[in-house]
This record gives structure tokens, C-alpha cells and sequence, in this order.
């Protein structure tokens, strides 16, 4: 049976040791998150997000924008956030309605205060190999459970389902940087099950049923990252957890695996931007 791959348990042990940290700083460190319009599901995770960010001691403001707001009202607030020495920490949550551009409101972000890393500059030097000021936080949080359980990376065939920039396409550079071999499949790849055979680590970010157990290589590692309620609505990921714990050594499970990893790293981004700001170490 796979040893299940706890983000819960990883995600409170960084926190506490977060929240140790935080306590030391006269000042606080803040975040600032903009949800615009009325996904339930951006809804629930941004309210996790603050949650956190306050049992931290992290300052943080949500801004709440109706679906129909103009790109030019958020991309003035933006500018506003990106002057205020008081924010820290800029957050758009995705996805925006169409017809705002996603691109160009996120590049709005000061790159210093982009807790995503999701501006070109940040994610250019992630794919030029130079240092963001900060990683992706989800794909961050994986490497962390990753470490945690000792998951040898290098040589390893990795194979990422899903390109998507908040996870598939950070999360294929940050495994390559650790010299696994990594391939990258998306809806128009052949022989997907194929590929995901001959996986040692399989990452699927997907948010369908996609994976079933006699599709993995024996002993591989499975990180789940899909999340989605099925039709009796109950959470579920991509992966068959049942059947696939029989054949994996490692999987995480959903919810309670990347979930709650992510959230941990965007406090650790957060405490990350504030000491870059504040010119001093974080430590992380
Ligand atoms: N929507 C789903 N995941 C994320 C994330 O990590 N960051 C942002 N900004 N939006 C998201």
C-alpha cells in the first residue's frame, strides 16, 4: 500500500513554524487578494487564504470586484497596491472573467509583489534558470511534500498532465531544475496512458477522472493536484486514490494532499516578499 503523502500535516508544520517567525517582525507582513465575480469555488479558496493569512499574524485584505468590472478599474487598483508600502503581497485569483485579459492584469503586478510568481518576469527567470523572487505556489508546495517524504527527483521520468501557467508549466520547470526528465502531456497528447506508464513521478492537474490504477507504473509517486465534486458531490481528484494506493509507493491524497500545500506557500511567499521589501533574511 502507498504511504499517503500528508500535505495537511506538512502544510500545519510550516505554518507553526511560520507563525514563530512572523511574531519576531514589529511590523506585519500584508497580503492583498482580488477576487472578481462570483466562482464558488475561487470564493471558498480565497476565504481559506485569508483564514490563513490572519492566524499568521499576516495582514490581509480581500477586494471584492463584481463580474463586470473593467480591466481598467482593476489595473488602476493594481497600481495603487504596487505604490502602497503597506501591501506586501499582490494576488489576483484566477481565473478573471473574459473579457478581461489575465495577462495583462497580472504583469500589472509589481514583480516584488507578485506572491504568484506569475508575472513574465518572474516566470521568465524561472524558465531562463535564474532566481524569481518567488515560485509558483503550487507547484512549490508539491517540491516541499516532495522533500519532506525524501522523493529522489533526479533521473527520475516525471511526467506532468495538465500546460495550465498556474501549475503544469511551472510545475514541468521546477522538476527539470531538479534534473528529472519530465514530459509534459495536455489534451491533444496520444497515447496518454501510454506516456504515464513509464512514469516514476506522475503529476496530474487535470480536474477530471483521468487516471486509473492499471495506467501507473508500479511503485511510482502520484501527486494529485485535480479537484473537482462528483456527481453524489463529493471531492474528488484525477486519480482513482483506491485502487492507485494498491499500486504507487507515494500518493497524495484529495482533499488533503496539494490542497492545503499550496496555501502554506503562498504564506511563505508572503513572508518572503515582506523580508525582500524589508531588506532582510526570510530564512525559507
Ligand atoms: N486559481 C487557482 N489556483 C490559483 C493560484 O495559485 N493563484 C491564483 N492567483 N489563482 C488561482
Amino acid at each position: 500500500m502507498a504511504q499517503i503523502l500528508d500535505g495537511k500535516k506538512l502544510r500545519d508544520e510550516i505554518l507553526e513554524e511560520l507563525k514563530v517567525k512572523i511574531d519576531t517582525f514589529e511590523k506585519k507582513p500584508s497580503l492583498c487578494v482580488i477576487l472578481v465575480g462570483n466562482n464558488d469555488a475561487s470564493a471558498i479558496y480565497v476565504n481559506n487564504k485569508k483564514k490563513t493569512a490572519e492566524k499568521l499574524g499576516i495582514n490581509s485584505l480581500v477586494l471584492t470586484y463584481p463580474h463586470d468590472v473593467t480591466e481598467e478599474e482593476l489595473l488602476a487598483k493594481i497600481q495603487e497596491l504596487n505604490d502602497d508600502d503597506n501591501v506586501n503581497a499582490i494576488l489576483v485569483q484566477l481565473p478573471l472573467p473574459g473579457h478581461i485579459d489575465s495577462k495583462k492584469i497580472t504583469n500589472a503586478i509589481s514583480p516584488l509583489k507578485d506572491v504568484d510568481g506569475f508575472t513574465a518576469e518572474n516566470f521568465g527567470k524561472l524558465f531562463a534558470g535564474q532566481k524569481p523572487y518567488v515560485y509558483p505556489c503550487t507547484p512549490k508546495g508539491i517540491l516541499l511534500l516532495l522533500d519532506k517524504y525524501n522523493i529522489e527527483l533526479d533521473g527520475k521520468h516525471a511526467v506532468v498532465v495538465g500546460r495550465s501557467n498556474i501549475v503544469g508549466k511551472p510545475m514541468a520547470m521546477m522538476l527539470l531544475n531538479r534534473n528529472a526528465t519530465v514530459t509534459v502531456c495536455h489534451s491533444h497528447t496520444k497515447n496518454l496512458a501510454d506516456i504515464i506508464k513509464t512514469a516514476d513521478v506522475l503529476v496530474s492537474a487535470v480536474g477530471e477522472k483521468l487516471i486509473e490504477d492499471n495506467m501507473l507504473k508500479p511503485n511510482c509517486v502520484v501527486i494529485d493536484v485535480g479537484i473537482y465534486k462528483d456527481s453524489s458531490g463529493k471531492t474528488r481528484g484525477d486519480v482513482d486514490f483506491e485502487a492507485a494506493s494498491k499500486v504507487a509507493s507515494f500518493i497524495s491524497p484529495v482533499p488533503g494532499g496539494v490542497g492545503p500545500m499550496t496555501i502554506a506557500s503562498l504564506m511563505l511567499n508572503t513572508v518572503e516578499l515582506f523580508c525582500l521589501q524589508n531588506k532582510r533574511s526570510s530564512g525559507t
